[in-house]
């Protein structure tokens, strides 16, 4: 559904999330905050890059195909659930990042996500 992004497109989706939660009500620091954990910062974002896509499956399953399946094509569950305390954005299940298929591999098989694994 988005692969390469432009800053201006980054920048569309980071305010229209801003806005989305201004509408609902949060004050605009909150609403900065809560965008920012689904919309990374224009500039920020590793759509820019162009190596991040977003896929969005008729059902569920095409979410546990690829968290199972896609290292092997280089592409790494980029937002896991359990790492938002390290890669600062919410579980993202559509979104995947490609790093080829030595580091993904690598990746998958230690649970870890990228920021761990640039630690290494
Ligand atoms: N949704 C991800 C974090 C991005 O905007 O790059
Ligand atoms: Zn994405």
């Amino acid at each position: 559904m988005s692969g390469y992004r432009t800053f201006d497109d980054q920048q569309r989706i980071y305010d229209d999330k801003v806005k989305k939660y201004r509408r609902q009500g949060y004050a605009d620091t909150e609403a900065l905050e809560l965008a920012g954990q689904y919309a990374a910062l224009p500039g920020c974002s590793e759509h820019q890059l162009g190596l991040a896509v977003d896929i969005n499956g008729a059902t569920y399953d095409v979410y546990l195909w690829l968290q199972e399946n896609s290292y092997k094509y280089g592409f790494i569950f980029r937002y896991p659930g359990n790492k938002t305390g390290l890669t600062g954005i919410a579980e993202e299940v559509w979104h995947y990042r490609y790093v080829g298929p030595e580091a993904a591999a690598e990746i998958y098989e230690q649970g870890i996500c990228l920021e761990e694994y640039v630690q290494n």
